[in-house]
């Protein structure tokens, strides 16, 4: 049996001091990085490499599907796990996982999860709902399970990234995929579906906010936004796994397969939350430029937006005018599901899961994208939008021989979280065998 599933279920004393004010002094030696910890493998023999000036090591292995991380108020480390539940882990004082206990057991859980600035409410989502429970950092309990939202799309793509504004902790913001590839009703935002969506928590109705019909937009016409993050000022940048297949329409009625390279991944800006977005970003009609050499009937720049068939009424023009393209692309298909900023705000480390509808294939890596502080203090990527990828990212923790990846092969990052020590970053891995690995300078 493995340790992880020996430990389920189990309760654990929680080690050190419960306030933690009195941890970060107890801390004053820093928490070692350590090399290895005993008893962890992974299942699979991909081989991973680093950026120079980097390192990682495996902690955690035989988890089921570790989507989404977060540190609680005490130093746990709480693991939502797709099909399982919540997980807490203490860290022990050689910096490897001591000990683990089971928070939430619902299987129907599949990714989102949040927790409130003072750590004392948790959020967790299955398809077509999301709860909010009383959390107690210091025994690792949940109790008290209300529905916040519900009636959410159950098909299509069904994670529904939840994430908590760190200076407003009264909304929950909500992001819900597309039905399928192309959903043609989502040009329209009142489909509720390729949306990110926000609810005021303060005034959720009993049985919870409808999806659909209460909130306010944080943005439409955004394919499969699961990554969803908050940068130094509190604004929200999502980044979408955009569409599979696509083809564009050339003279004389036929098209032409430009998939591989396209359409490019996207970082968007979607702004302030506590205001209602309506902007569109331009799913399912418009289409970010990855790989604009092979688009032959026109030219384009990187991370601007075509069209499968242009038509009379609405062609590439009508997207420029009317759909915000995104502030950053990034290669088609190599599929981004979270992201976390620095102390600093300097760099953006995104989760690439890899792609199915690539060959060779791509992502099963983490990237860094190089921020800046503007003169009129946002942030903004340093890269300009139509930088090659190359310049925009680059990898810090990838798997070799990326391009013969498959999801069962390789390093499938998920969520990161960073140690509130600001150390070294937590990255999940939900491949054929689950695992959680750190990432560190050295
Ligand atoms: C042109 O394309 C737009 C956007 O896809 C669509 O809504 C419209 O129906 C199309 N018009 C014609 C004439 O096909």
């Amino acid at each position: 049996m493995h340790w992880l599933t020996a430990v389920l279920g189990a309760t654990f004393a929680v080690l050190g001091s419960a306030r933690p004010e009195f941890e970060v002094e107890a801390r004053q030696a820093p928490l070692p990085i350590p090399a290895s910890c005993s008893g962890v493998t992974a299942r699979t023999s991909y081989k991973l490499s680093v950026a120079d000036g980097w390192k990682y090591t495996l902690i955690g292995a035989g988890l089921n599907k570790p989507r989404s991380l977060l540190f609680d108020t005490e130093g746990h480390l709480l693991v939502l796990q797709a099909g399982l539940g919540l997980t807490a882990h203490t860290i022990g004082a050689d910096g490897c996982i001591s000990s683990s206990k089971t928070v939430i057991q619902l299987n129907t859980l599949n990714h989102g999860l949040a927790l409130s600035p003072d750590g004392k409410t948790l959020y967790v989502s299955a398809a077509p709902t999301a709860w909010s429970y009383s959390y107690d950092p210091v025994t690792m309990t949940a109790t008290n399970q209300q529905v916040v939202v519900k009636g959410m799309n159950p098909g299509g793509h069904n994670t529904r990234t939840l994430a908590v504004p760190p200076n407003n902790p009264n909304l929950l913001i909500v992001s819900l995929g597309s039905q399928g590839n192309i959903d043609v009703p989502t040009a329209q935002k009142e489909a509720g579906r390729a949306i990110v969506k926000v609810f005021d928590l303060s005034k959720t109705p009993a049985g919870g906010w409808t999806y659909n019909t209460h909130g306010w937009y944080l943005g439409y016409g955004l394919r499969n936004e699961i990554g969803i993050i908050f940068d130094g000022n509190n604004m929200v940048w999502g980044v979408e796994n955009s569409g599979d297949q696509l083809t564009r329409a050339i003279t004389g009625g036929r098209s032409v397969d430009v998939h591989i390279d396209n359409p490019a991944e996207e970082l968007n800006f979607l702004g302030d939350p506590s205001k209602s977005n309506e902007q569109w970003y331009g799913y399912p009609t418009c289409w970010t430029v990855g790989d604009p050499s092979v688009i032959t009937d026109k030219a384009f720049k990187i991370g601007q937006q075509f069209m499968i068939t242009p038509n009379t009424t609405f062609n590439d023009e009508t997207c420029a005018q009317r759909s915000v393209p995104p502030r950053l692309s990034m290669r088609a298909h190599s599929a981004p599901i979270d992201g976390k900023f620095d102390k600093d705000y300097k760099n953006l480390y995104v989760s690439l899961h890899g792609s199915w509808n690539r060959q060779p294939a791509t992502g099963y890596k983490v990237v860094q994208i190089p921020f800046t502080k503007l003169e009129n203090g946002q942030y903004d990527p340093v890269a300009p939008p139509d930088a090659p990828f190359s310049q925009g990212y680059k990898d810090i923790l990838w798997t070799q021989n990326e391009g013969s990846c498959s999801s069962s092969t390789c390093l499938r990052p998920t969520g990161i979280t960073w140690h509130p020590d600001g150390s070294r970053m937590y990255v999940g891995s939900d491949g054929s065998s689950g695992e959680i690995y750190i990432l560190y300078k050295a």
